[in-house]
């Protein structure tokens, strides 16, 4: 097998093959982040296709080498749906929803993880980077560190870490630390996630840590230096602004506005279906304000893009019928014969449509309750080469560190939220073109290019100086 410099791991390949045997872009913020850095490195991807019982060949497409690895039937309940998405995701976002600790998903989850670190060991070149990502992958870095000691290896979490007293819930809480510090340089997206990281490691392993250093004992006898630091992840933003300049996707701006009958204001949300977004608050804000009579469905819609994810696991069949439910009564309640309160959407849109639909809305609702960064926010803000549109951003979500400008919220504050909502709809265009100009600096200067940069960077640097002691 040929090998490369570069390496990414991460749970899903960039592409998800679909019912018909093609591929589609797979979901969620970690792929559109890596995707841009990944054709520039010219290196190899390794990760699930997201079928279960796929025995794929490595294949190359669109200018990436693709490693996939087979997760069975079992291992995506385990592994996958049991303890990344019910065990781990809940307890990392301040159990919002409980978390279910079994064991036999643990198991599951050293193997897969062993079973990643294993291909990764195979297709990385002497001496190479290996850039792991994120909570499904959370052993990967030391396992591949005892099979590859030439590695320069990096890890990057793309969720939130949590304070200690919710951490030490985890029955596997030194293994994950141990797992974690296998790595030369530890990512997070805030700086409260580092310091979470790192009061962890020295509560519950004792290691010294010292600014973003942590000394991680060997079993020689000697130690290496760790780097655990925030590196708040972005979008290809120039990409955004040029789709937002094209005429068609302009056209297209102007279509969705007409097919949902020329509202004065679009209200907007677009996330996956999952229970840290906070949509079920959005919307229970919104629902007021047409009871208040303090926005009218004649005058604003809110148009919510819910890309369907996890279905399996059951908190997530439950949101999805709260949301159902919620949606139904208030447009039930609401709608006129010409106008609609919610426009539910419970699909997947390509970028296009999407940047499209950003063009279309005057005000972006980021309601989460709890999120790593949340690049929708980015997304908007870079789309908005018009300099209009509000962006509410909640103050639980990493980019809140960034975006100072936005309208920030607590969205358990649902008197506040709608305050922050009637804000936002009357905001004069002189208040919005300033904080949109604000906002868009930030975006256009740090964007991912950027933000791989300076990880990279660091796990060069970390790699040379770190060393034994
Ligand atoms: O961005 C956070 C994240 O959990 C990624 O790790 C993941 O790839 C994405 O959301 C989508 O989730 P899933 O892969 O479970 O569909």
């Amino acid at each position: 097998m040929s090998t490369a410099e570069f390496v990414v791991v991460a749970n899903r390949l960039p592409v998800d093959r679909d019912a018909d045997g093609g591929w589609r872009p797979s979901p969620g913020g970690l792929v559109a982040a890596l995707e841009p850095v990944m054709r520039k490195a010219d290196g190899a991807w390794v990760g699930w296709a997201g079928k279960p019982d796929l025995e794929l060949e490595p294949f190359d497409n669109d200018g990436m080498h693709l490693v996939p690895i087979t997760l069975t039937a079992d291992d995506v309940e385990q592994y996958y749906e049991g303890f990344s998405n019910d065990t781990i995701w809940p307890l990392y976002h301040d159990v919002i929803a409980a978390p279910r600790y079994r064991r036999a998903w643990w198991e599951s989850y050293v193997s897969v993880n062993e079973r990643f670190a294993d291909a990764a060991a195979s297709v990385a070149a002497q001496g190479a980077t290996v850039w792991v990502q994120d909570y499904q992958l959370q052993l990967v870095p030391r396992l591949l560190r005892e099979r590859r000691p030439d590695l320069t290896i990096g890890y990057f979490h793309h969720i939130p870490f949590p304070a200690y007293g919710l951490y030490a819930q985890l029955p596997w809480r030194r293994q994950v630390l141990e797992g974690l510090l296998g790595a030369d340089v530890i990512g997070f997206q805030r700086v409260a996630d580092a310091g979470n990281f790192a009061r962890a490691v020295r509560r519950q392993l004792r290691y010294e840590t010292k600014a973003s250093g942590i000394r991680v004992p060997e079993a020689d006898g000697g130690s290496r230096l760790a780097l655990a630091k925030a590196f708040p992840i972005s979008i290809d933003a120039e990409l955004y602004v040029e789709l937002a300049q094209r005429e068609d996707i302009r056209a297209r701006a102007a279509e969705i506005r007409a097919e949902l009958g020329n509202p004065k204001k679009i209200l907007l949300g677009v996330d996956r279906l999952d229970y840290t977004k906070g949509i079920r608050h959005r919307m229970k804000a919104f629902g007021e304000l047409l009871e208040d009579g303090r926005l009218s469905v004649e005058d604003v819609t809110l148009v919510q893009v819910a890309s369907p994810s996890r279905e399996r696991v059951g908190p997530y069949m439950q949101l999805r019928d709260e949301i159902e439910l919620t949606v139904g009564r208030i447009n039930g309640d609401y709608d006129t014969m010409g106008h609609t309160a919610i426009r539910y959407l419970h699909q997947a849109f390509p970028r296009e449509e999407m940047v499209a639909l950003y063009l279309a809305a005057d005000v972006m609702l980021v309601t989460a309750l709890r999120d790593g960064m949340n690049l929708v926010a980015k997304e908007y803000v870079a789309s908005r080469v018009d300099n209009r549109g509000v962006l509410v951003l909640s103050e639980f979500a990493g980019a809140a560190d960034e975006l100072g400008s936005a309208l920030l919220i607590n969205p358990h504050d649902i008197g506040g939220l709608k305050n922050t909502i009637e804000r936002a709809v009357h905001m004069p265009g002189a208040e919005q073109g300033r904080r949109m100009r604000a906002l868009r600096r930030r975006v256009r200067e740090h964007d991912v290019e950027a933000w791989s940069q300076d990880f990279l960077a660091a796990l060069d640097e970390a790699s040379h100086a770190g060393g034994h002691r």
